[in-house]
């Protein structure tokens, strides 16, 4: 079997190690990877949205599955694109179509599909520049702080919570009037703050039917005590200590069945990951968010404790065998902590090179590049270490351990993952 997976990130290197441990040995291509990915399978200098291009590879290394990491590809329709081209429509493509995928590419359709099937998620109303009026007026009415959104994909950037009501009126004019975040913000969407602790849930579906993936908690913020810039995701850890059987039981019945039927009624024919961000408030789960692909850097705890054959669980989704499936999930924990570069999320350097690589620990490459035989660091978030223990803080202190023996110029993480447990 060949696999095309779609992305370059520590995601899609965890993809590739846990497809690499498959009886079916499948044969990797990564479009267009890292210098993790490429000591698994072969790297293919394609951007993945140019379906063009990603067709001709398809057809000369005879893909059997497409596999597809982040989201941009998705919302901009390469399922579709696969399944209505004469020679490659053969071809299963683990992701939504374009329709569905607008449940992380639009917060306004998002929340329109929460309403629509009674799924709890905050209170909201969507602006455009012609409404920016009433937008002004509507945030007079409601409680700081406030939340806007813009409705489009902003890398991670489109949310602001702002607590002075001035500060938020000048906001809501800068996305609406401004474009502030360009056509993302062409509409905002404003909704009511929800105070709580925030957690994920992943879920695999066929269209049919699901599997619910272990949960996990990430840390998003590039400074420690969760301070500072909003990040692609600093570290993560799984399973959520405070997500108990009880509350574990009402994400599955007020959010994770209904999401699946709502999926159903809507004819949204979702095949692929389902990635719901939700909140914990008080005793109860809302949604914060769906995002229709596997998180990053949860990826890097979440499979490694799933002990399934990882090519087997996916021919199985794109086959529509789900049913068939039982999970078995690993009863240790897992933690990953990402080591950035110096700067990251603004401006930073590339081009470091990187020291340790080489030892037994489980490190998932991003941001890196091999140059002259050399591993490099080539993005901002660089690479994970992931680690195991009997619970979450044990989880983490190996993974420390294992970041430890790892060197770059201005290398960063964050030292207090798990503070909030
Ligand atoms: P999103 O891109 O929608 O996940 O929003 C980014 C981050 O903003 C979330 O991870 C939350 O930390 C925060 N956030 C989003 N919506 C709300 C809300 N309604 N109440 C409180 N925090 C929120
Ligand atoms: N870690 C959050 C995300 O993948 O969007």
């Amino acid at each position: 079997m060949n696999i095309l997976i779609l992305g370059s990130g520590g995601r899609e290197h965890t993809f590739c190690w846990k497809l690499a441990q498959s009886t079916q040995q499948p044969k990797l291509f990564i479009a267009p990877g890292n210098a993790g990915t490429a000591q698994l399978g072969t790297n293919l200098p394609i951007d993945p949205t140019d379906f063009d291009t990603l067709a001709q590879a398809a057809t000369s290394h005879a893909i059997d599955l497409v596999v597809v990491g982040p989201e941009v590809p998705l919302v901009a329709g390469v399922h579709d694109f696969f399944a209505t081209h004469p020679k490659l429509s053969h071809i299963p493509v683990i992701g939504p179509k374009k329709e569905a995928a607008q449940l992380e590419g639009s917060k306004a359709y998002a929340k329109a599909f929460m309403e629509r099937h009674n799924i709890p998620t905050a209170p909201y109303k969507q602006f455009t520049a012609n409404s920016l009026n009433e937008g002004l007026a509507y945030l007079e009415t409601t409680p700081a702080p406030y939340v806007l959104k813009a409705d489009g994909l902003a890398a991670g950037k489109g949310v602001l919570i702002i607590h002075d009501l001035d500060e938020a009126k000048t906001a809501l004019s800068d996305m609406l009037a401004n474009k502030k975040f360009g056509a993302a913000s062409e509409q905002v969407v404003i909704e009511g703050f929800l105070d709580g602790i925030e957690l994920s849930c992943f879920v695999l579906t066929d269209g049919e039917s699901h599997v619910t993936l272990p949960f996990a908690k990430d840390y998003k913020r590039i400074g420690e005590g969760d301070t500072g810039l909003n990040t692609g995701g600093m570290g993560a850890v799984s399973p959520v200590p405070f997500n108990d059987a009880a509350f574990k039981q009402k994400i599955h019945d007020r959010i994770v069945l209904p999401t699946m039927e709502g999926l159903k009624k809507d004819q949204l024919d979702f095949v692929g990951f389902v990635f719901i961000g939700l909140i914990r408030v008080g005793d109860d789960p809302f949604v914060i968010e769906y995002n229709v692909r596997m998180g990053d850097p949860e990826t890097q705890v979440v499979l490694p404790r799933i002990q399934n054959d990882f090519g087997e669980l996916l021919q199985a989704t794109a086959e529509q065998r789900l049913h068939e499936t039982e999970l078995r999930i690993s009863p240790e924990a897992a933690a990953t902590v990402v080591a950035v570069s110096g700067g990251y999320p603004e401006a930073y350097e590339k081009g470091k090179a990187i020291t340790g690589l080489a030892g037994d620990g489980l490190i998932f490459q991003a941001g890196t590049a091999e140059v002259d035989g050399q591993v490099v660091t080539n993005g901002g978030r660089v690479l994970a270490a992931t680690g195991f223990g009997a619970d979450v803080q044990e989880a983490l202190t190996s993974a420390y351990s294992k970041l430890s023996t790892i060197s770059f110029e201005e290398m960063y993480f964050r030292k207090d993952l798990g503070f909030d447990l």
